[in-house]
């Protein structure tokens, strides 16, 4: 009788406190949107990303969520939320992503699902660290042939160049040699559909394609193509494992073939759109501080002797010979890396003091965590020498280090991006020596996912060193 009239009156107190203490709802980050509903706050967000987010980093705090085009995207920008963005359970990669894929190269959902994680570690284990001695010959081959282009001197804006060079090189090294049009007469045409395909594609993973009429007939163009690339590569696909190209790996692990040639084009656009900005930012570094370029030199010349001699082959060895180049690369990746990197919340997550609902998809910007001084002393400086404390070979970068996104998603390509950009400096600057006709140019704030692109031509004079 007793127990009943206790547990009669702890209910009452119960129910008294829920009444006058109802529980709190959980606390959402501060929310910015605009009055217009469906456009929300995209318009400043598309115009200008990167300045967006700082701009609401200084006003509402590290975590903030964005309301555009009828989504909410909440950004972390501090070390906790990366944190949680890494190792959460409760955040899907496959879910951020899968509306892009199916935007960016028409894969519907259920074939994405389907094939996402077999191809990706298909990647990651033919790109992986052991296996890159499998394409440096190659890639170092080609680079010189498309360097040939360029004759003895001249003058030119450096992405173009760069364009020139690394496009077909890196092409005809992953998807083998002539499959895709890399001649130099065939290049316009296709150059010209690759790269507004690759202007807009930010757009584009995000909005109907009938918004983006050019974009959507370059599209076109393209994927038309890839169905006699992708047939070629299936006719004259070897047997032998060690002689397939990674775009044949990619057909013997593809579930739906008549998807290869999306799928082609997919890895086309992955193998470059990050890869060829981060090339030139890496060269622009370099040239525009004589003390960086000269060192730059120095450890050249220790490795293949005085400049003026004929192409060099450069191994996996030598790359190894060449830190301060890989010290270089590094360090213009984490000054240029992507603005944005997403995962879709499926479950409530805490960060801090606020709850995040599901549905709402948690952007993470390896652009901004690169300005941490806490990581990053002098953020804004390019200076290579402090990827001297990083344990580069045990494949580790430096903490804070986020520019290939990091946990189960890490770019699978990371390990032979570096080693093109450091191949493609190596023999350039061995080549060429530079002069600088402009400014250095300002990085474009519109890029969020893909890297900076320059706002204005850097004109730069070459000429084969004597
Ligand atoms: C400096 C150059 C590069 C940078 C900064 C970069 C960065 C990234 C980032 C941030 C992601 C997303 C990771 C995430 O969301 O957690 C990614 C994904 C990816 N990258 Fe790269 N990447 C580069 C070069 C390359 C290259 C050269 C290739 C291929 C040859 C490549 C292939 C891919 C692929 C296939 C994915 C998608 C992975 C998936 O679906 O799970 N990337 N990259």
């Amino acid at each position: 009788m007793a127990a009943a009239v206790l547990l009669a009156a702890l209910l009452a107190v119960a129910v008294v406190a829920w009444v006058l203490f109802p529980p709190s709802e959980p606390r959402r980050p501060p929310c910015i949107g605009s009055r217009v509903p469906c456009l929300g706050a995209a318009f400043r967000l598309a115009r200008a990303p990167l300045e967006f987010i700082e701009r609401a980093r200084a006003e509402h705090g590290p975590i903030f969520t964005v309301f555009a085009l009828g989504k909410r995207f909440t950004f972390v920008t501090e070390d906790e939320g990366a944190e949680v963005f890494f190792t959460s359970k409760d955040l899907n990669f496959e879910q951020a992503v899968q509306r892009v894929v199916a935007n960016a190269v028409s894969v519907p959902a259920e074939a994405f699902y389907q094939n996402h994680g077999r191809l990706y570690s298909m990647m990651k284990g033919k790109m992986g660290p052991s296996n890159l001695h499998m394409f440096t010959g190659t890639l170092c081959k080609e680079l010189h042939e498309h360097m040939a282009h360029l004759g003895t001197e001249g003058t030119g804006d450096l992405m173009e160049l760069v364009r020139h060079i690394m496009y077909p090189a890196v092409v005809n090294t992953l998807f083998g040699k002539g499959a895709c049009p890399t001649s130099h007469s065939e290049l316009r045409e296709f150059e010209e559909h690759f790269w507004k395909y690759d202007e807009d594609f930010e757009y584009a993973s995000q909005m109907p394609e009938c918004f983006l009429r050019n974009w959507s007939k370059s599209k076109k163009w393209l994927l038309k193509l890839f169905e006699k690339v992708v047939s070629d590569a299936e006719r004259t696909n070897p047997s032998e494992t060690t002689s397939k190209t990674l775009l044949q790996h990619l057909l013997d692990n593809l579930q739906g073939k008549h998807l290869a040639p999306n799928y082609g084009l997919l890895m086309l656009w992955a193998s470059q759109a990050n890869a060829v900005p981060i090339a030139f930012w890496t060269l622009v570094f370099i040239l525009s501080s004589p003390s960086v370029y000269k060192k730059v030199m120095e450890d050249l010349t220790s490795v293949f002797g005085n400049t003026g001699k004929d192409e060099i082959e450069v191994s996996e060895e030598d790359l190894k010979n060449l830190p301060y180049i890989k010290w270089c690369t590094l360090e213009a990746i984490r000054l240029r890396s992507p603005g944005a990197i997403t995962k879709k919340v499926i479950k409530p997550i805490r960060i801090q003091s606020f709850t995040i609902p599901a549905g709402d998809m948690l952007m993470l910007s390896p652009y901004w965590l690169h300005r941490n001084p806490k990581y990053f002393p002098d953020p804004e400086m390019f200076k290579p020498d402090r990827w001297k404390e990083a344990n580069l070979e045990k494949n580790a970068f430096l903490d804070g280090f986020v520019a290939f996104g990091g946990g189960n998603h890490q770019c699978p390509g990371r390990w032979f991006a570096i080693m093109e950009i450091q191949l493609l400096v190596a023999l350039f600057l061995y080549k060429y020596e530079f002069v600088l006709l402009d400014a250095v140019p300002k990085e474009s704030p519109l890029h969020l996912v893909g890297t900076q692109q320059p706002l204005t031509p850097f004109r730069v004079q070459y000429k084969g060193w004597e």
